[in-house]
């Protein structure tokens, strides 16, 4: 037995000089001290020896295992670190390459215009709101006084999906929302920045737009705050000088109702191209809640008044940044974007 136990060392100890790599190794311990490898088969014979015997060839197989373990060690030791020196010549990285380009995108105007009327109106302590863009009949209309065929409607060319769902024509049918929603009936200050939708396509308007609606209600709130409002809304945006003025109109949710033009930040108001010779732009609809309105949303006219106005987003990003034809801003051609980083204008 003792023959057989130096004979099985030997091949191994052969084997292992002869191994080439960590796989061959790995084959061997399994081969040799391995659960099922022939040192364990060999033990296996001992309880046919004699109880002196035992002890013997037992630390005979130990002292050998302890070996071979030892050299495979070694071994596996040798070829790691021959691989890791094959790498670090292999993949030896060139530091003074050039590296490759970082490219940053830039910010789209329109979203531009959405931050700084958002941070503005937040820093006056209004919310920020939105609501669902596929809207039903009753909140883009009914809602704000609107009934179905209410003539006002053919202002509004719109988008139907069925009779009662359509793509909403205004950030105005998220006033109902947002009065509807606040079942307290406390005092509402809002602004809602959105997606509108209206069948028209030329220069000056896209099928799809931008608008951005405002909402103040609650107690004696009057005309006066109104225009203050949009006198800080409009001197934050478009300048220091801008001047506004109030024009009588008509919206069926508001009363009164007005447009409110801008003085031309191009001329000053002395009269140019882009004011086509008035010195005024025309830039929002505003006006005073209709009591309707209130009171078709659960709020007491008796007790609470307010205010709402909107305006285009894209029209607004279209003077600021001076654009001249609102489908740019919808047709993603990188070098009409990359231009707003250089020219934030404050
Ligand atoms: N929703 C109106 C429009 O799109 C604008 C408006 C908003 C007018 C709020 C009055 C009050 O034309």
């Amino acid at each position: 037995m003792e023959e057989q136990i130096k004979n099985i060392a030997e091949n191994a100890i052969k084997e292992i000089g002869n191994a080439q790599n960590a796989n061959a190794l790995y084959d061997i311990r399994v081969k040799y001290l391995g659960k099922k490898g022939e040192f364990t088969a060999v033990l296996r014979g001992m309880k046919d020896l004699s109880s002196e015997q035992r002890p013997i060839i037992g630390g005979m197989v130990n002292k050998y295992k302890e070996e071979l373990e030892n050299l495979i060690t070694e071994k596996e030791k040798q070829f790691a670190e021959k691989e890791l020196q094959r790498k670090l010549k292999e993949e030896k990285v060139d530091v003074t390459l050039p590296s490759t380009k970082v490219t940053r995108g830039s910010k789209h105007p329109l979203n531009r215009v959405i931050e700084e009327i958002e941070d503005l109106f937040v820093s006056m302590g209004y919310d920020v709101v939105d609501g669902p863009e596929l809207e039903t009949d009753e909140y883009c209309f009914e809602r704000l006084n609107l009934p179905k065929g209410h003539p006002a409607r053919d202002m509004q060319d719109s988008f139907y999906i069925t009779t009662e769902y359509l793509l909403r024509t205004q950030t105005s049918s998220v006033q109902a929302r947002a009065m509807l929603a606040n079942t307290e009936k406390t005092p509402i200050r809002i602004i809602v920045p959105g997606k509108t939708y209206r069948r028209e396509d030329d220069a000056t308007h896209s099928h799809q737009f931008n608008q951005v609606e405002g909402l103040v209600i609650d107690e004696n709130i009057t005309l006066a705050h109104l225009k203050g409002t949009l006198e800080v809304f409009m001197r934050k945006l478009l300048g220091e000088k801008t001047e506004l003025r109030f024009r009588p109109s008509y919206f069926p949710f508001t009363e009164p109702s007005y447009e409110v033009d801008v003085s031309c930040f191009k001329c000053g108001g002395k009269g140019c191209n882009l004011c086509k010779q008035t010195g005024w732009i025309e830039l929002l609809g505003a006006g005073m809640v209709h009591p309707n309105v209130l009171k078709m949303n659960g709020y007491d006219p008796e007790k609470y008044t307010g205010f709402a106005f909107g305006t285009g987003l894209d029209r607004l990003a279209m003077f600021k940044y001076g654009i001249t034809d609102m489908r740019y801003l919808y047709r993603n051609d990188v070098r009409f974007l990359k231009q707003f980083d250089q020219m934030d204008i404050d």
